[in-house]
């Protein structure tokens, strides 16, 4: 079987040049990939150097011009942003032509529109680069993990932050300084902002969740908090009570208890993305540099854990390539239109719905910056007592003319009481104001 499948690639970035370099060396890999013939590649500027040898011939900076070559089968969109990338995408599906795309953003936001339309097409858009770089995970929530009810989805599915973080833990670098190594590696989004500010991980976990929970979620309204206001003195203060701080995505199915035997019944979800204390031992805080980790629980699985690396250009063009491979079986096997495989293509089977995110619980760590003067610490313990907060521990760290650091770490307590017992203890006349407030594990 020597079927040669055209491939258009829309991008020649850190994840185009690296899918490149793996179909132009195909010896010792799947022979599928042998029959895999790059047709063409769009570029925003066809004069730059490029880091990997291409027949300029084979360049455009029209990238419809890729899509619509009737030599190319499927089309890789691993040029990023929202548009064009999405009318690229409906193009290439109208035209029959399956997608790869590592493309989150768009996903995230246009996934449904996209899935309708590669459905009725009978195409397939598959996206494992688009979460946890070269992990596999979207197939095996797809596939190797469908005879579970899913209860949870946390992780740790931000290259760009993980890095950061770990390196200033690990030697107090700044954070400017690692977040512009992150960015020479490869491994932060054009607009950074979308690394530190959890945007992007919030894209991701939106996606896991659609396909864990069986339908997508409303990507807005999934609360966001990045490290960029984390000062190094909370991953200080961490680590001296026993934990790391981690930027954690996680998607919890509130409904799980009460699902009766109706296989459509609307799942209740509550998803976040927020820096968070990681006590550590647990799996999660060993996870360094660009790793990515997610924990999946499930019914009957228990927890499973997938983790590597979650950026760069090797590990992503794996994830896209074995979309690409996927997709090529088919297309080689296939000798007649068939009907798309349920397992692989994009399907939702109920409704999801994201809770008031003030019923979200979970533990607390509060940095307040107070007076050292007798009674604070009780003041403030009284008033958590007051809205039904417990707390775990509560230590004064540093004492100085400007006054004390407290550092409150509270039981699981709902974010509504939460929120409740913070406002008023602001209003205490010792307080003179809140430094930090993550969450804990
Ligand atoms: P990148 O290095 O910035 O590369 C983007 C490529 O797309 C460049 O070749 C650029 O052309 C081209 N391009 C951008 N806008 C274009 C336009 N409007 N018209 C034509 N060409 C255009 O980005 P990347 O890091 O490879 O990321 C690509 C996608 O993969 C994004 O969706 C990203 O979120 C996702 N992703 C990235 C990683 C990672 O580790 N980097 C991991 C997983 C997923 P020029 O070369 O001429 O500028
Ligand atoms: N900027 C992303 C990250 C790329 O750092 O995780 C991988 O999706």
């Amino acid at each position: 079987m020597n079927k040669k499948i055209g491939i258009g690639l829309l991008g020649l970035g850190t994840v185009g040049t690296g899918v490149v370099k793996i179909l132009q060396s195909p010896q010792g890999r799947n022979p599928l990939v042998s029959q895999l013939e790059l047709i063409k590649i769009s570029v925003r500027n066809k004069e730059k150097h490029r880091k990997t040898t291409i027949n300029s011939t084979n360049l455009t900076e029209d990238p419809f011009e890729v899509v619509n070559d009737p030599l190319v089968n499927v089309i890789v969109e691993v040029m990023g942003g929202l548009e064009p990338a999405r009318s690229l995408i409906l193009e290439a599906i109208s035209l029959g032509k399956s997608v790869v795309t590592a493309n989150k953003a768009v996903i995230a936001r246009h996934g449904e529109e996209i899935a309708e339309a590669a459905n009725k097409a009978g195409v397939y858009v598959l996206i494992e680069a688009a979460v946890g770089g070269g992990i596999p995970i979207i197939e095996p929530l797809k596939q190797s993990l469908g005879g579970n009810k899913i209860r949870k989805v946390s992780g740790i599915i931000n290259g760009t932050t993980n890095y950061i973080l770990s390196q200033m833990s690990k030697d107090g670098s700044a954070y400017k300084d690692v977040l512009s190594e992150a960015q020479k590696l490869g491994y932060a989004e054009s607009d950074p902002a979308a690394d530190v500010e959890g945007f992007d991980a919030a894209d991701k976990i939106s996606i896991l969740s659609g396909l864990a929970f069986g339908g997508p979620i409303n990507r807005s309204e999934v609360p966001t908090k990045g490290i960029n206001n984390l000062e190094t003195r909370d991953l200080d203060y961490a680590s001296r009570l026993g934990y790391s701080i981690k930027l954690l995505a996680i998607a919890e199915n509130l409904s799980h208890q009460n699902v009766t035997k109706n296989l459509y019944d609307p799942a209740h979800l509550a998803a976040w993305v927020e820096p968070t204390l990681v006590p550590t031992e647990h799996p999660l805080a060993g996870v360094n540099g660009v790793n990515n980790a997610i924990l999946i629980e499930g019914d009957p699985i228990g927890e499973v854990m997938f983790y590597g690396p979650g950026a760069g250009s090797g590990p992503t063009a794996s994830a896209v390539v074995a979309d690409i491979l996927n997709i090529a079986g088919i297309k080689t096997m296939s000798t007649k239109d068939e009907p798309l495989d349920p397992l692989l293509q994009a399907a939702s089977w109920r409704e999801c719905h994201l809770v008031d995110s003030t019923r979200i619980s979970q533990k607390n760590y509060v940095r307040l910056i107070t007076e050292d003067s007798p009674g604070v610490i009780g003041r403030i313990g009284n008033l958590f007592g007051d809205n039904k907060v417990s707390i775990q521990s509560i230590v004064q760290f540093d004492a100085s003319a400007d006054g004390a650091e407290i550092v409150v770490i509270t039981h699981k307590v709902n974010k509504g009481a939460m929120e409740c017992s913070l406002s008023k203890i602001r209003e205490l006349k010792e307080v003179k104001s809140l430094g930090a407030h993550l969450g804990c594990l």
